[in-house]
């Protein structure tokens, strides 16, 4: 088969060295790809929002499979624009896809279904916002553009005068863009996070094993959100039990509650998941699978990619019997110093001949570039350095010394992914 990748990140590298080891992958692109990617795939100068160029380019290269990474493109449509031209592609349509790119869609659907979640209201006008403001919020409260914000759309806010200048930031000077037309105020919860990526198809869902992101800056969960700064997989806090509670009144209720709006899905439900003291509640839904928790997810997955997603295209999920190795992984993500907010690129990097023949390694890009020859930096999240191990402690351990392989001049890194495993003891 020949498989197209679209996107550029750590997630999309993961993907594609998964592709890589199916027996049935026999040329792989990638659009547009990375300097990682491309040692394993041929990347295409095409941007994963150009529909039109990249179903021109599937249809050329006679591409059997596309599989969709990020979500602006499923947000904005590119599956029906696969679809339309008769080509096979992995993600859900726009239709559904919605379910991350509107706030105040997913919240209305939990609601509807019942299915266990922050209890919210949502806004179009901001003078309405700061009324319920005024008179019926608790504080912390949490505010949250309802489009894609690049991970950044939510603000938690411990007082009224940031929940007011909260508003002013999301609705009035549109600070997420259009994103922040309509908002959602959220209640606050408090507990364990836990990411639950899933495959579907229409009707039936299989859960992947447990992740945990960190989504701040900096350690000890301080400083600003990012795109995620390392996961580790499974999560210890995500008992059987939960798992048990979840399939029955989040995952399931989900697939059937899109389904039964005319909007079935197929591809990755992302779950994000607080569990309260009251028991497992949704904090977000993502159409795609996580960034970093694919590059530790998807490298325990002992089933062939290509079958599975197959599945979730043809429907027949049901009789995929989903697998994952008896390990755990760990995932540093090595940024640039100044990363969320400002950066240098173009940078170069040393040392990846360390990864070669390590088993239970893996050096996932994410902002790279070849230079001359050379290896540089290109952006803020760089490399996602991931290691398996038998249990959690051991692939934090191999993957803080993995971290170390690599150097450039402005890498910055937290040191404390995985601290919570300690807490689990
Ligand atoms: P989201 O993009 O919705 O996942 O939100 C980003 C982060 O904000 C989450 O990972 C949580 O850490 C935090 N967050 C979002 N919603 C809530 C909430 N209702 N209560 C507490 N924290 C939240
Ligand atoms: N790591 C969180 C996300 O991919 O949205």
């Amino acid at each position: 088969m020949k498989v197209l990748i679209v996107g550029s990140g750590g997630r999309e590298h993961a993907i594609a060295a998964s592709v890589a080891k199916s027996p049935k992958a026999e040329k792989i692109y990638c659009a547009p790809g990375n300097a990682g990617i491309q040692e394993i795939a041929e990347c295409v100068p095409i941007g994963a929002m150009e529909f039109e160029k990249l179903t021109g380019f599937a249809k050329k290269e006679n591409i059997d499979l596309t599989i969709i990474g990020m979500d602006d493109p499923l947000v904005g449509g590119i599956v029906d624009a696969f679809e339309a031209e008769g080509l096979r592609v992995f993600g859900p349509r726009k239709n559904a896809a919605i379910l991350e790119g509107s706030k105040a869609f997913s919240k209305d659907l939990m609601k509807k279904y019942r299915i266990p979640t922050a209890a919210y209201e949502n806004f179009t006008d901001p003078a309405a916002a700061l009324g319920y403001l005024e008179t019926k919020a608790e504080f912390p409260i949490v505010l949250k553009a309802d489009g894609l914000a690049l991970g950044k759309g939510v603000l938690i806010c411990s007082t009224l005068e940031e929940a007011k200048a909260g508003v002013k930031e999301i609705m009035e000077d549109k600070k997420f863009g259009s994103a922040g037309n309509t908002m959602v105020i959220e209640e606050y919860m408090t507990g364990r996070e836990v990411s639950v990526l899933t495959f579907v198809d229409g009707k039936t869902i299989k859960p992947m094993t447990s992740a945990q992101d960190h989504k701040r800056a900096g350690d000890g969960d301080t400083g600003l959100n990012t795109g995620g700064m390392g996961t580790f997989s499974p999560s210890p806090f995500y008992t059987e039990d939960i798992d048990a509670f979840c399939r029955k009144y989040i995952y399931q209720p989900t697939v059937d509650a899109m389904a039964a709006e005319g909007r079935p899905f197929k591809g990755v439900i992302f779950f994000g998941l607080m569990l309260t003291p009251d028991g497992p509640k949704v904090l977000e839904y993502n159409a795609r699978f996580g960034d970093p928790e694919a590059q530790v997810v998807l490298p325990r997955m002992k089933n062939d990619i290509i079958e599975v997603m197959e599945a979730c295209i043809d429907g027949t999920l049901d009789q995929i019997d989903l697998q994952f190795e008896d390990n755990a992984a760990v995932c540093v993500v090595l940024a640039s110093e100044g990363y969320p907010v400002k950066y240098e690129k173009g940078i170069e990097m040393f040392g990846f001949e360390n990864f070669q023949d390590k088993d239970g390694y893996y050096c996932f890009h994410a902002g790279t570039a070849r230079k001359d020859g050379k290896y540089v930096t290109n952006g803020g999240r760089v490399l996602g350095i991931t290691a398996k191990g038998s249990d959690l402690k051991q692939a934090r351990k191999n993957a803080y010394e993995a971290a170390e392989w690599i150097t450039f001049a402005n890498k910055y890194m937290r040191h404390d992914i995985g601290k919570a495993i300690d807490e689990a003891e």
